[in-house]
């Protein structure tokens, strides 16, 4: 382990004590083969404690992967939140379904199996609810596309946080022929043109590299 990494650990171990169904939920995942992308277990909570402290109800995810995440958004949400997360594989979402249904947060959670673009176009059609976080951590490539729905489905307030927008300081690199670190730097560059919506990223370094998120907080729609 480098340094950052054996920081990370310590402070993890330190500061973050993970229930059952969180563990459990990783074990799953790894047992079933899926890939360890999952956000780590301190920047799990960290999106929890921010869902906790902007008293965040009504979260969407895009990409669930094996469900890692999304059980740290409910546990900041609470029992009387409403969770709906989009994934495109089949076998993650059974892998996240299980591992939802092992947590005290099963009835809280919706998984749509389906492209994103396609679920994004039918939860906008069926006019349901703004949402109060959304979370994008799906195909990279496609974030400007998911943050236009995601700014569709938001009001005063929403917060919308994209994972994965450092990758290794890549997104620097401006003749980059990769589709994710292209839609990236896409992404940033839209969230400079809007102009409804406030905007930061930070860069994290720990167990999953040199990475990093943005946060926007959308202001009067
Ligand atoms: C990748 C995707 C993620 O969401 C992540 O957190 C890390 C890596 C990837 O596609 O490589
Ligand atoms: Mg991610």
């Amino acid at each position: 382990m480098n340094k950052f990494e054996m920081v990370d650990v310590a402070l993890t171990d330190m500061l973050v004590e993970q229930e059952d169904f969180l563990i459990n939920a990783l074990k799953n995942c790894a047992d079933n083969d899926i890939p360890a992308i999952e956000v780590s277990p301190s920047q799990g909570k960290f999106l929890s404690l921010l869902t906790k402290t902007s008293r965040s109800k009504r979260i969407l995810e895009i990409g669930t992967l094996g469900g890692y995440s999304t059980l740290w958004f409910a546990k900041g949400a609470g029992f009387d939140s409403e969770i709906v997360t989009l994934e495109l594989e089949e076998e993650n979402a059974k892998i996240a379904q299980q591992n939802f249904d092992q947590s005290p947060y099963k009835s809280n959670i919706t998984i749509m199996v389906n492209e994103a673009e396609q679920s994004l176009k039918e939860l906008v059609l069926n006019q349901t609810r703004s949402f109060d976080l959304i979370f994008l951590d799906a195909d990279k490539n496609n974030n400007p596309l998911y943050l236009e729905y995601a700014l569709q489905l938001s009001k005063e307030g929403t917060i919308i946080i994209a994972d994965n927008i450092i990758r290794d300081g890549e997104i620097l690199n401006t003749t980059s022929e990769d589709e994710r670190v292209i839609g990236i730097q896409k992404y940033l560059e839209r969230l400079t043109e809007i102009e409804n919506v406030d905007s930061v990223a930070v860069e994290t370094i720990g167990i999953k590299g040199i990475d990093g998120f943005s946060m926007s907080v959308v202001n009067k729609m």
